[in-house]
């Protein structure tokens, strides 16, 4: 397997340019299931987490072309078959083919979903939303069956606001009868993203980016070409690594607004950015001060960068305290960065204290999940010496070409076996 090898230290400076982002992808590919035409999606990442997907849209025979960036996906000859464990365990987002087929066909079978193991990842939300919309949802051996004679729209209220359940339910209700309406429900811009594909192909989504989501069901939905936003954990993660070795380089293609709760973070602790229509740019670092954060629901501190701000914390004067409220196994990169000279103290797993300002070494070190990945990679990209990072498959699952994206603004990474 391959890994990542970084000598630290080197400023960065240039442009780098956001990708689609990949939680707005892993929605709007299978929500091109219910489509009743050809439909395309572009500015689609190239992540492994897409050739997953791409994968199991073929193996449900459904026609599928990607050129770069853009994917034409056509589901009118697709056929309804368990989608066996080694495709579903391969990425969480396995989980949209339950709300796509649901609605399309009124019955999914397909094993349990896999991904980053950074916590429980329960999925009873999904089922619940499911079942309120009029289907029966069986658990044999380690697979799931969904079915329903007819979909009825209903009023469903999530216990959390779910990213997934959101999108899940909005896939299943886009074509059942009546309305449905989602209370509580997730903000994050990816389920507007989804919510405006759909309507492009003739759904009646309203509300979606709020809490509260009305879709009135259609009985058809026709062609559309789409756009996947900007990933803003993507960029989010290079702002990070702007803030700490940033000369001039500006993370280019975003959508300032959706890294709002970062960006305030990173002020706060006196990065000085210059904020554009579609980019921020980091003219030079600064010395910075300890910062608290506490991960909460879009439009709150996103969970998903809590782990690449550890090695920007590293670098800060005092101590920073960071509260993980989303999952329950999101400190798992902590070890490996106090091997490389962190000063850091974890409490049940939920707090973590870092103390700063202390300079990191290189050190072989591992990828533990995706984000866990993404920090490691900046603590190697500061750190002095040679980092060395394994299962880099983590990274690749989310991040689009990021050692070319790194090399092209001047950071000595490489690829190696
Ligand atoms: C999505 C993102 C992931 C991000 C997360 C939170 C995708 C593909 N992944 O994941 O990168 O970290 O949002 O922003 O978009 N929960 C339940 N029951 C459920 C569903 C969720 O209890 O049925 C709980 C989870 O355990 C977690 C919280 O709700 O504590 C949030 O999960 P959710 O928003 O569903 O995350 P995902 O959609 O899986």
């Amino acid at each position: 397997m391959s890994k990542i090898k970084i000598e630290g230290g080197h400023k960065l400076t240039g442009t780098v340019n956001i990708s689609g982002a990949k939680n707005s992808a892993v929605a709007l590919i299978p929500a091109a299931i219910l489509c009743d035409e050809e439909t395309s999606i572009i500015n689609v990442p190239n992540i492994s987490d897409v050739d997953s997907l791409e994968e199991i849209l073929k193996y449900l025979k459904a026609d599928v072309k990607r050129e770069e960036d853009h994917v034409t996906i056509n589901c009118q000859n697709m056929t309804n078959k368990c989608i066996p464990h080694e495709l579903s365990s391969k990425l969480r987002a396995s989980y949209y083919f339950m709300g796509a087929l649901l609605g399309k066909f009124h019955e999914v079978d397909m094993h349990f979903p896999g991904g980053c193991s950074i916590g429980k990842r329960p999925i009873d939300l999904h089922l619940k939303g499911f079942r309120e919309l009029g289907a029966t949802v069986y658990e044999k051996d380690d697979h799931i069956i969904i079915k329903a004679k007819e979909l009825t729209g209903n009023k469903i209220y999530l216990d959390i606001p779910s990213v997934g359940a959101t999108i899940n339910i909005m896939l299943a209700a886009v074509k059942a009868k009546g309305t449905t309406i989602i209370e509580n429900a997730a903000q994050e811009p990816e389920i507007v993203n989804v919510a405006m594909y759909l309507n492009n192909m003739g759904a009646q989504i309203t509300g979606a980016g709020s809490n509260l989501i009305k879709i009135t069901g259609v009985s058809t939905l026709t062609k559309a070409i789409h756009e996947v936003i900007p990933d803003r954990i993507e960029a989010g993660t290079y702002l990070i690594i702007a803030s700490l070795l940033g000369e001039n380089l500006k993370i280019n293609k975003v959508i300032p607004n959706h890294l709002e709760s970062l960006v305030s973070k990173l002020k706060e602790a006196g990065v000085n950015m210059e904020i554009g229509n579609d980019y921020i740019r980091v003219n030079k670092v600064n010395e910075y001060k300890a910062i608290n954060i506490k991960t909460l629901v879009y439009p709150g501190f996103p969970t998903d960068l809590q782990q690449p701000m550890i090695p920007f914390l590293t670098q800060c004067h005092g101590i920073s305290k960071v509260e993980e409220t989303i999952w329950e196994n999101r400190f798992q990169n902590i070890m490996d960065t106090i091997k490389m000279g962190a000063n850091i103290e974890v409490e049940n797993n939920k707090v973590a204290y870092v103390k700063g300002k202390t300079p990191l070494k290189g050190e072989n070190v591992s990828a533990t999940d995706l984000r866990g990945g993404a920090s490691m990679l900046i603590c190697g990209l500061i750190a002095e010496g040679i980092t060395v990072i394994d299962n880099i498959n983590f990274i690749l699952r989310g991040y689009d070409n990021i050692v070319n994206k790194l090399k092209e603004v001047g950071a000595n990474i490489e690829l190696i076996d």
